[in-house]
């Protein structure tokens, strides 16, 4: 019998997560996944058949349900962990702190508990860039800056997440840890079969975007015009959702090699991008006129970052594949599909 390579991935039919699962089949991994579809389609796995030619293994359970969580670690022997599973609007965190408290970091202690009990050796964690906070003077940011203050529940679960890892890794666990930070996660698979699926109103940029060309919304409101920066909105660093899912399969495979035993890695593009200039990409790539409006500034904006993404170029050997044209241009297609469907 030939030794299977799985890997499990809580989250895995969220947005980040599904395109990942493609990226590891494609790898040579088997990904199970541990989805309870709260905050996915369940459309997904069908959708991820029509790519990978199969359906992976989905166990619909919750990650804060340790039993329910330790019978797939039962079933199953993992080569590594990418822990995904997790809320992630930020506006809700701060209505409802303790919800992102309790499903957060509970998944992720009962996941690496179950981890060392199982000796799993490896380990990729969903960071983001929300734990550098408002950056100073430069707007570029590397792995050993200080972290920052959360400007969120949610920001401070991701914080609190990367210090529980480390502490686990000092314990002198044989686990192997990598924290990607991610940037701002954008597009979808080029071939329009997955994207992303946001519950409700979304609140990022590119569904919005997206979302009111095709007519679902109104008008987009841009937040805030007079920021210090070349035009006066935000500036974030877009990357493919794809680039994101190969950053997950470098980090496992970097793990693998037993290189490293800890590390938080950026994963961005190195670009930032202002808000009219998503939208000026968007009509160029769509031609399609957008409706936007200039609106106040959103609480909690950080106003200009971009990844440093050094360490995930020559660590891991990672480098970005597609342009913010190309993103743009995947996440509208995905958006003309998921109409027609
Ligand atoms: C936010 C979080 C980030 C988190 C991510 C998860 C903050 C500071 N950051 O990223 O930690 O990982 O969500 O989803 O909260 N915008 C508009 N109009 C809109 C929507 C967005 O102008 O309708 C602007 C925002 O003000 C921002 C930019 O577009 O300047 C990107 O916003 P968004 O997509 O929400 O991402 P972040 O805020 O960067």
């Amino acid at each position: 019998m030939i030794h299977q390579r799985n890997i499990l991935v809580t989250g895995g039919a969220g947005f980040i997560g599904s395109h990942t699962i493609t990226a590891l089949v494609e790898a040579g991994y088997n990904p199970v996944i541990v989805d309870d579809f709260r905050g996915a389609d369940t459309t997904v796995p069908n959708r991820i058949e029509k790519i990978v030619g199969f359906i992976p293994s989905f166990v619909i359970k919750d990650v804060s349900d340790k039993a329910g969580l330790k019978e797939v670690f039962e079933q199953y022997t993992f080569v590594g962990i990418i822990h995904f599973a997790a809320y992630k609007a930020v506006g809700e965190s701060v209505q409802n702190p303790l919800k992102y408290y309790r499903n957060n970091l509970l998944g992720l202690v009962n996941t690496l508990e179950l981890a060392l009990e199982y000796n799993v050796p490896n380990f990729v964690f969903s960071s983001s860039c929300t734990v550098y906070g408002e950056p100073g003077e430069i707007k570029e940011v590397t792995e050993d800056l200080p972290k920052g203050f959360a400007a969120s529940p949610y920001g401070n679960t991701k914080i609190i997440g990367e210090d529980i890892l480390k502490d686990v890794h000092k314990s002198g666990s044989h686990i192997n840890i990598i924290s990607l930070r991610y940037f701002n996660p954008i597009g979808a698979h080029p071939s329009g079969l997955i994207g992303e699926f946001p519950i409700g109103k979304p609140n990022n940029l590119l569904p919005m975007v997206t979302g009111t060309a095709i007519g679902k919304f109104e008008e987009i409101t841009v937040f805030g015009s007079d920021y210090a920066t070349t035009d006066g909105t935000c500036i974030r660093d877009y990357i493919h959702v794809m680039d994101l899912a190969n950053a997950h399969v470098k980090a496992i495979e970097f793990l693998e090699s037993g290189k490293s035993s800890f590390e938080t890695i950026n994963v961005g593009t190195g670009q930032g991008a202002s808000i009219l200039r998503v939208i000026q990409v968007f009509e160029e790539v769509s031609e399609v006129k957008l409706n936007w409006k200039f609106g106040p500034r959103r609480p909690g904006d950080v106003v200009e970052i971009y990844a440093n993404a050094d360490k995930a170029n020559h660590l891991l050997n990672w480098y970005p594949k597609y342009t913010l044209e190309d993103s743009v241009r995947h996440a509208w297609n995905w958006e003309k599909k998921l109409q027609d469907d």
